[in-house]
């Protein structure tokens, strides 16, 4: 059965608004955030045409106090049974740079690693009392195998999928549901900012319905395009050295982030 009451970090762009669209719908409670003020409330307001009752919260996920006490206070009125931790930057190396900028380092932590904690941790005590809820993550290919143009997002990307798995082995068996997403090209403003080549780039909508479907079937795992999954968990069987070779041969431009802590 498809989750009625949701909430989505992240839902003023790409894939997190593609699905608060695509959950939105007559008898779905949708909480969104996001920090672009005019971006998420043109979400809310599409979401809200479709019959969806929306809150939008502007709200960092850096934040933690302001997190908890945010998603706390939604959770009381109607509880979630849907946590979608999406929210997340990019950073990364162009061709010739050797180095990540340590700031742009600890602000990807902070945001994709830290901000999925802020994200998830104020739910589980409550959903654990309803005794009933899903938890999802929104992982990366890159988060399967390092890639020497990414060092930082592969980081926080892995580290996000070893939470969800520890959680899901720990969550489960106490009645929650973890899901763990992990696309590979999605086209969105964050994808579009790297140049490089994109096989098997897929849309966010598109996106979106492979995310809904699988989190409607409880999916411990929900990966795709496939081709490009099987590449990456191929590559962790293959020598690391000849992986290293095969991947510093295609060429990509990942900007750095201008995010910054503090
Ligand atoms: N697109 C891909 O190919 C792809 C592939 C694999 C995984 N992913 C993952 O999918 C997720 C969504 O990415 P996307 O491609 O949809 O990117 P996007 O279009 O750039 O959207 C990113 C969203 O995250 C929000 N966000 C970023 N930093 C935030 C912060 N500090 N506090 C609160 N919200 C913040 C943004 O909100 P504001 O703009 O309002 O700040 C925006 O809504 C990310 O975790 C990304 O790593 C994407």
């Amino acid at each position: 059965m498809s989750a009625r009451s949701i909430l989505i970090t992240g839902a003023s762009s790409g894939i997190g608004r593609a699905l608060a669209l695509a959950y939105a719908g007559p008898g779905a409670r949708l909480a969104l955030t996001g920090r672009d003020q005019g971006r998420l409330e043109s979400v809310a307001a599409m979401a809200r045409e479709q019959g969806a009752e929306v809150d939008a919260g502007l709200l960092d996920v850096r934040d933690q106090a302001a997190m908890a006490q945010w998603i706390g206070a939604a959770d009381a009125r109607r509880g979630f049974d849907l946590c979608i931790a999406n929210a997340g930057i990019t950073t990364g190396l162009a061709p010739g740079e050797l180095h990540e900028d340590p700031e742009a380092v600890r602000a990807i932590l902070s945001i994709n690693l830290v901000g999925v904690l802020n994200t998830v941790e104020p739910l589980i005590a409550p959903m654990l009392v309803r005794g009933g809820g899903q938890i999802a993550f929104i992982g990366s290919i890159a988060g399967l195998r390092g890639l020497p143009y990414a060092p930082a997002y592969c980081a926080t990307k892995a580290a996000v999928h070893a939470y969800s798995e520890s959680l899901r082995g720990r969550l489960e068996p106490a009645g929650l549901s973890v899901s763990l997403v992990i696309p590979g090209f999605v086209k969105t403003p964050l994808n579009d900012s790297i140049e490089a080549i994109k096989p098997f780039e897929i849309s966010d909508a598109e996106a979106a319905r492979i995310i809904r479907r699988g989190l409607d079937r409880r999916r411990a795992v929900i990966a795709f395009p496939w081709p490009i999954y099987l590449a990456a968990r191929l590559s962790e069987i293959l020598p690391a050295r000849l992986v290293d070779k095969i991947l510093s041969r295609i060429e990509v431009k990942a900007p750095k982030t201008r995010e910054r802590v503090g």
